[in-house]
């Protein structure tokens, strides 16, 4: 895959998938605009893209926040020209029995899983509709497919984000812009590391669910992103990738 030439913009980039997706399209000639609301993370991984010669410029923004999320999609276009590819990828949860939750909390995962995503769409549509060219990739999660205990607020978000794109997809396919959601189930990143490498029985325990018997590695998260934003993917909108090893599938 080949990403020469094009300006991707990468939200929650500094950590996990988001990072090592922004790594390998770096390495394939993207780019790269490196962004999270830690700056000093997002500032490490670009430093370590032109390192390696390659291409990117860092930036935080915190994706509940419109402002700061137009002002991402502004300096990347300022930077590189436009921007071919976003990846509204920023996304966590706080694990608690839903009758343990309280509206805050509701609104914080549903700010950064839902809210964050309509921002990222909502500033970068515009131009991509006028040049008739563009890719999204919202990052969903099978818990927004079949439901997660303790995670129901972030199903929900993420659920919402499936609805959402295939509705937006069908708004922009005439201008040519493809809109898709990348979904997983867990995946080795450096936070899921620590976690299995302390409690490695826990590990045991959720692969059971997993008919591949085991979980993703960062590397095939990234390969799935690149996927659906290369130049193969051209007649695919509207659609939810899983890479999850079989955990759910769902026509
Ligand atoms: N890792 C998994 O097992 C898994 C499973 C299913 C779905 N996902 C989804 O994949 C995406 C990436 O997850 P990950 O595990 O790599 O995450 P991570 O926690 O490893 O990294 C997330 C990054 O996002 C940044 N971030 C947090 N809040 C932000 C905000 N408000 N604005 C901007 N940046 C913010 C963090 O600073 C961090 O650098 C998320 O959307 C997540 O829901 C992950």
């Amino acid at each position: 895959m080949d990403f020469s030439g094009k300006s991707i913009v990468i939200t929650g980039s500094g950590a996990g998938v988001g990072k090592r997706t922004a790594l390998e399209m770096a390495a394939r000639g993207g780019l790269l605009t490196i962004s999270d609301i830690d700056l000093s993370k997002a500032e490490q991984v670009a430093d370590e893209i032109r390192q390696g010669r390659g291409t990117a410029i860092s930036l935080k923004a915190d994706v509940r926040e419109y402002t700061e999320v137009e002002e991402m999609i502004n300096k990347a276009s300022a930077e590189y020209g436009k921007v071919d590819i976003l990846i509204n990828n920023a996304g966590t949860g706080i694990p608690k029995p839903f009758v343990m939750t309280n509206p805050d909390e509701w609104n914080f995962d549903i700010g950064i899983c839902l809210y964050g995503v309509m921002n990222g769409c909502r500033a970068v549509l515009p131009q991509m509709i006028e040049r008739n060219s563009g890719k999204i990739i919202n990052i969903c999660s099978d818990a927004g497919r079949v439901g997660e205990a303790n995670l129901s607020i972030y199903s929900a978000a993420k659920a919402g984000v499936v609805g959402f794109s295939k509705a937006i997809a069908k708004e922009v396919a005439r201008n040519k812009v493809l809109v898709n959601c990348v979904c997983f189930s867990t995946v080795r990143t450096e936070l899921f590391g620590a976690i299995f490498e302390a409690n490695p029985e826990l590990e045991k325990k959720m692969v059971k669910h997993y008919p591949m018997r085991r979980v993703a590695e960062m590397e095939e998260a990234a390969n799935t992103i690149m996927m659906m934003a290369s130049d193969y993917v051209t007649f695919i909108t509207g659609q939810v990738l899983a890479c999850n090893g079989g955990f759910s599938m769902m026509g």
